[in-house]
């Protein structure tokens, strides 16, 4: 089970349309066409994949999370949702387009995923993503590292759930297994977290809970307050924290 599993859709929902908001862009360069067939491959809720739909495409959205999944079926029942994990699902038939926004950093078998999105894609299609590119949230990496390390926690490398890749490492992959990269671009996304003076916490709740899952409630408790202090002064300003993201942009053609 990866960590996204777990997730709650409908905090990621309320708290973190940031994720699908900064998504957006990314659809400009999927450029979707009327009658493609395209895949939304980690479709959280699936407010991304309703926008696909709305260019005339037919779409369907996968995602890992079971409860995600829940979630994008209530919110948009018109269009088709599946429990599918990026690893090792298959499509019916040969897609136009693979679009993947905020989840392939959930995936360290790079490998396994990219083998099935060639294998889901027509000859001459497009793959479409974006992702956490290498050194993203490296600031709260090192804070949570240092934090986890006081209380004798040394095992960090087995308990990061994320694959932040450079440009040249997921293009090799990609090349490597029959893709041509037309573009790709590693840019740094300093990303406002809502919820003024909570929002680290919040943020490490939702997406870090893989550092935390063997503390007990006090060690969490003093872990977050050890990174929020460590982090003050580069990442909290006049009230509201930021996490520094930096994101990869990749468009890959079947060759
Ligand atoms: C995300 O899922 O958007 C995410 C995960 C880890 C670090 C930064 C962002």
């Amino acid at each position: 089970m990866t960590p996204k599993n777990s997730w709650d859709a409908g905090l990621y929902q309320d708290k973190h349309a940031f994720v699908w908001q900064y998504g957006e862009d990314l659809l400009k360069l999927l450029n979707p066409e009327v009658g493609e067939l395209i895949l939304d491959l980690g479709c959280g809720t699936g407010q991304l994949t309703e926008k696909i739909a709305q260019f005339g495409t037919e779409v369907w959205g996968i995602d890992s999370a079971a409860t995600m999944i829940a979630q994008a079926k209530q919110n948009y029942p018109h269009l088709r949702f599946d429990v599918a994990d990026a690893r090792n699902f298959r499509v019916d038939k040969p897609v136009d387009a693979v679009f993947s926004n905020a989840t392939l950093h959930w995936v360290k078998e790079a490998e396994a995923a990219i083998a099935c999105i060639h294998q889901a894609l027509k000859s001459g299609g497009r793959f479409v993503a974006e992702f956490g590119g290498k050194g993203n949230v490296q600031h709260i990496l090192t804070a949570l590292h240092h934090a986890l390390q006081t209380l004798g926690i040394s095992n960090l490398q087995a308990m990061n759930p994320w694959y932040f890749p450079s440009i040249g490492e997921y293009a090799t992959i990609l090349e490597a297994q029959g893709f041509d990269v037309i573009y790709a671009n590693l840019f740094d996304r300093p990303t406002l977290l809502t919820e003024g003076e909570a929002g680290m916490a919040n943020w490490i709740q939702m997406f870090a809970g893989a550092f935390l899952t063997e503390l007990s409630a006090e060690q969490q408790t003093q872990v977050i307050d050890a990174v929020e202090k460590s982090l003050q002064t580069k990442l909290y300003h006049k009230g509201t924290w930021t996490a520094d993201y930096r994101r990869i942009r990749i468009v890959a053609i079947k060759n």
